[in-house]
């Protein structure tokens, strides 16, 4: 498979899957939209993630430039720092959290990394389509809940824009710095451990 961005892949010990190896997160975009038969290939990926309780706490709002003034909508819900590049994107969507399990709407402590599961497939199926995926914490929940009607018992969790990797000359010098430095990582010693805690398994 030969995939479309065009960063050095991550450096690995061993081999892992082209697709992980490449992916990353652009601040860069084409303003091309996915097709709605993409986006649904997308979420369909996203929908077969792994839940607790098969609770399934992952909702979305979805909005794109066709519509400017919902577009424009979510990104003043955006940091200025974030908003600054994502308003050249093509697509700007939130993952909303259901807090509570739903057969007895006890609080749901796993709720959210089955969230970031979902991201996790919404990802890697849409780098396997030719499309990146930006994920941002820099944005206000209450301004989301207030912009889009977001019930009690649902948090917003995440904003993230879908596009096609642009060109980073596009961007403000500092981001566009950014865009090109190396990706990096911790150590695998420093995160995963054998029979004690901080004992490196490797
Ligand atoms: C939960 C979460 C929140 C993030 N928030 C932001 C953000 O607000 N703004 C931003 O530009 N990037 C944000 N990122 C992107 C990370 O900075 C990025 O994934 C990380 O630096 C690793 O780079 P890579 O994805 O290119 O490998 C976020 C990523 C995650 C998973």
């Amino acid at each position: 498979m030969t995939l479309h961005t065009s960063r050095e892949p991550a450096k690995t010990r061993r081999p892992i899957m082209e697709l992980l190896a490449k992916r990353w997160s652009p601040k860069a975009f084409k303003l091309e939209i996915p097709t709605e038969d993409e986006l649904i290939s997308m979420f369909e990926a996203a929908r077969w993630a792994p839940s607790c309780f098969n609770n399934q706490p992952w909702r979305y709002l979805v909005t794109t430039r066709d519509d400017p003034e919902v577009f424009s909508r979510a990104l003043g819900c955006l940091t200025q720092a974030n908003a600054a590049w994502v308003r050249n994107t093509p697509l700007l969507a939130f993952q909303v959290m259901r807090e509570a399990f739903e057969y007895n709407e006890k609080p749901n402590p796993w709720s959210g990394l089955d969230c970031g599961l979902a991201m996790a497939q919404l990802i890697i199926q849409a780098e396997s389509m030719g499309w990146s995926v930006h994920v941002m914490a820099g944005f206000s929940r209450d301004r989301v809940r207030a912009a889009f009607g977001v019930p009690e018992g649902f948090r917003p969790m995440v904003a993230f824009v879908i596009g096609k990797e642009g060109d980073p000359d596009t961007l403000p010098p500092d981001d566009r710095e950014e865009e090109r430095a190396p990706r990096v990582r911790k150590e695998l010693e420093e995160t995963v451990f054998s029979d004690q805690w901080g004992k490196s398994l490797f």
